[in-house]
């Protein structure tokens, strides 16, 4: 029996198998809102057999997105727009999910393919970057941010609620804080960019504060049946690994009680000085560790794509899902592929979409 294409239950929701495709941001969009790019993109995941389908990073603000080409959740068109793409992520037998997000210092950029560096100061295609501390990342992304006065903190806040808000009554039925990569949850809890001296920088304490407040007023809005969870980077490969990942995982412990589902286990990305050992499956180690220290279910990505090894990390019980990126953008039909090479069976095919699961689940190509 494979574990890979076992369904997997939270909260009132059940996802079809353990492989979700991960949030990738597609800079496809035009204020905000998807173009003609963003249907198909997303039906193709779900048509492809992933259990759970992660909407692109959409900025909760028109200053929280990375390029000007992010897609966006700030107003009501936004989730008039994103309303098909639910839709389709449904009708192909996935569960629906969105990522909100506010990319903080590294906001105001080029998309990676325009150069992933920030925006030339006094170019109109640009923003001011605002951030916990007026400090760069660095490299490409080297304009200081501008420093989050209180006021701005209450309002990064509720703009997360309100594109909760919106994301709920779009549809989505599973929603990711992004809380990691750098971009602005993340930046509030790394020392490498918080530098704040009041109630919101310092100790890990101080520097959790963002991150929970946010957490519990989302918590308040988002419904208790939907799997509410956080991508969140716990480690930074910056040379005090165990420091930072033992902040974390006390902050992943206080993000249960505060009412998290879920954790999609990443890295920090807070310092361009990192030495990340990149290389098959790195990640999960990491991630069984925070599973088994916190109690929370968790997934991870990172060059994940050799189907026998994600089976056995979730017969292992060290992911309870695994997230795939490029492997998807590769070949949306993977989950297909997986399907073959371990030998599933009848009742797991069935969940798969019929038009391509029956001619697959008897075709050799050998
Ligand atoms: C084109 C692209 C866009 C991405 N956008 C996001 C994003 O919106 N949010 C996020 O948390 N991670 C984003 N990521 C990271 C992916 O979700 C994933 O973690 C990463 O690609 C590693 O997994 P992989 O080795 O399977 O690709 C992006 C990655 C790619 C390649």
């Amino acid at each position: 029996m494979s574990s890979l294409f076992d369904s997997f239950t939270l909260k009132g929701v059940t996802l079809r198998n353990r492989i979700a495709a991960s949030p990738m941001c597609q800079y496809m969009a035009e204020d905000g809102l998807p173009t003609d790019w963003h249907l198909p993109h997303y039906a193709g995941l779900a048509r492809g057999g992933a259990g759970l389908v992660v909407v692109e990073a959409s900025a909760v603000s028109p200053e929280g997105r990375i390029t000007p080409a992010d897609l966006g959740m700030w107003s009501d068109a936004h989730e008039e727009a994103l309303r098909p793409i639910v839709a389709a992520i449904e009708d192909a037998g996935a569960v629906p999910g969105i990522q909100i997000a506010h990319a903080g210092r590294k906001a105001s950029a080029n998309r990676p393919w325009e150069g992933d560096d920030h925006i030339p100061e006094g170019d109109p295609r640009g923003w001011t970057p605002i951030a916990p501390s007026p400090v760069a990342f660095g490299g490409g992304l080297s304009r200081a941010p501008e420093e989050m006065s209180l006021d701005d903190i209450e309002r990064v806040k509720a703009d997360f609620v309100a594109g909760a808000v919106r994301a709920r009554d779009a549809g989505f039925r599973w929603l990711v804080l992004h809380f990691a990569h750098g971009y602005l949850g993340q930046s509030f809890f790394s020392a490498h960019s918080n530098q704040r001296t009041d109630a919101y920088g310092g100790g890990a304490e101080n520097r959790a504060r963002f991150l929970l407040e946010t957490l519990e007023a989302v918590r308040g809005v988002w419904p208790d049946d939907r799997p509410l969870t956080a991508r969140f980077g716990v480690i930074e490969f910056d040379g005090r690994d165990e420091e930072t990942l033992s902040e974390a995982i006390g902050l992943s412990h206080r993000f249960r009680e505060a009412g998290l589902d879920f954790l999609d286990v990443s890295i920090g990305f807070s310092t361009p000085e990192a030495n990340i050992p990149w290389g098959p499956h790195f990640m999960v180690p990491t991630a069984a560790r925070v599973r088994e220290e916190t109690g929370l279910p968790v997934s991870t990505s990172w060059y994940i794509s050799d189907a026998e090894a994600a089976d056995a990390s979730v017969a292992k019980g060290e992911l309870d899902l695994v997230m795939l990126g490029r492997p998807l953008l590769a070949n949306p039909r993977w989950p297909y592929a997986a399907a073959k090479t371990l030998s599933v069976e009848k009742p797991a095919w069935a969940t798969l979409p019929a038009p391509y699961a029956h001619w697959l689940s008897s075709y050799r190509t050998e």
